[in-house]
């Protein structure tokens, strides 16, 4: 069935959908985006996705089209319109087209690019949460700026295929000899002690909404939670580790360049964390 999309204020089925062959976009990745997840018809730490947009855009001295209480109308209205129970609603945010390809900015009163779209997908009931995922180590060779949720993902979809023609999930990146994050989500490990390890924040790694959450559900319960590199030598002898991001909240990860980590089974203190996150995720939830 076809999906309504939104784009530049109108609601279209999405084979209608259509943007300039000269959105900044499309030629330079002159672009931002947010995936917020959807559970029970009712968006995820909406208002944590909206700060980072804002953020990002600033960063780049690009405008948002529409306020967020505009854009929250957009997301609902894209549930509603859909049917979305489980899933996610991806959002972009382009600087424009100028009309030509043109490294400069365009003129200031260019208008941004608007685009909106759902997905439907289990994320509570996803299986992998049972079974933990797989991962490789890849070396991070991502520009200086990560922090800012760029469009610029060709090497994120390196890594996947990297991944898959290893027959794992995902890979995990590393700079001089400590993980930064996943492809598209943070890494943790979880020491002998119990300890959760992190990289802390900088402009290495996207300060994951899904992460903030998790941190502050972790140290509500009384864990300890230490915001730190890891290399993936101490990774491999972790007692757990697992992911975090939008679309897979708290996820196990089972394996990392072919060694098991733990008993090679999700660990309880992941499997537990994926259980309070979905808990108040549910109760939070707009
Ligand atoms: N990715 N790190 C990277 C590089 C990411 O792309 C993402 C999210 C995260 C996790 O951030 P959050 O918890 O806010 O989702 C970390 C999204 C889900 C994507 O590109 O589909």
């Amino acid at each position: 069935m076809s999906r309504t999309v939104y784009v530049n204020g109108s609601y279209l089925p999405e084979e209608e959908a259509t943007v300039s062959i000269f959105d900044r976009g499309f030629l330079f990745a002159d672009a931002v985006y947010e995936v917020t997840s959807v559970v029970r018809g009712k968006l995820i730490d909406f208002d944590g996705h909206m700060a980072r947009l804002r953020r990002s855009l600033g960063e780049l001295a690009l405008s948002s089209p529409v306020s967020d209480e505009e854009m929250l109308a957009i997301h609902r209205e894209l549930v509603t319109r859909n049917d979305i129970d489980e899933g996610l609603i991806y959002l972009q945010v382009t600087r424009g087209s100028a009309g030509d390809r043109d490294f400069a900015f365009p003129p200031a009163d260019t208008k941004p690019t608007l685009v909106l779209f759902t997905q439907a997908k289990k994320v509570i009931e996803n299986p992998a949460a049972g079974t933990g995922l797989k991962v490789i180590s890849i070396d991070d060779i991502r520009w200086g700026r990560c922090d800012i949720k760029t469009v610029q993902l060709l090497y994120p979809c390196l890594a996947k295929m990297a991944a898959k023609h290893a027959h794992v999930d995902d890979a995990w990146m590393v700079r001089d000899g400590l993980v930064t994050e996943g492809s598209s989500n943070n890494a943790y490990i979880v020491t002998s002690e119990g300890t959760i390890v992190t990289r802390e924040k900088s402009q290495s790694i996207l300060h994951g909404i899904t992460r903030a959450a998790t941190l502050r559900l972790a140290e509500e319960k009384g864990l300890k939670v230490e915001e730190r590199g890891f290399s993936i030598e101490e990774a491999k002898n972790a007692r757990e580790a697992f992911i975090t991001s939008a679309s897979l909240f708290v996820m196990p990860v089972v394996e990392i360049d072919g060694a098991a980590i733990g008993e090679g089974r999700p660990g309880e203190l992941s499997r537990r964390l994926r259980e309070i996150y979905i808990e108040d995720a549910l109760k939070t939830a707009i």
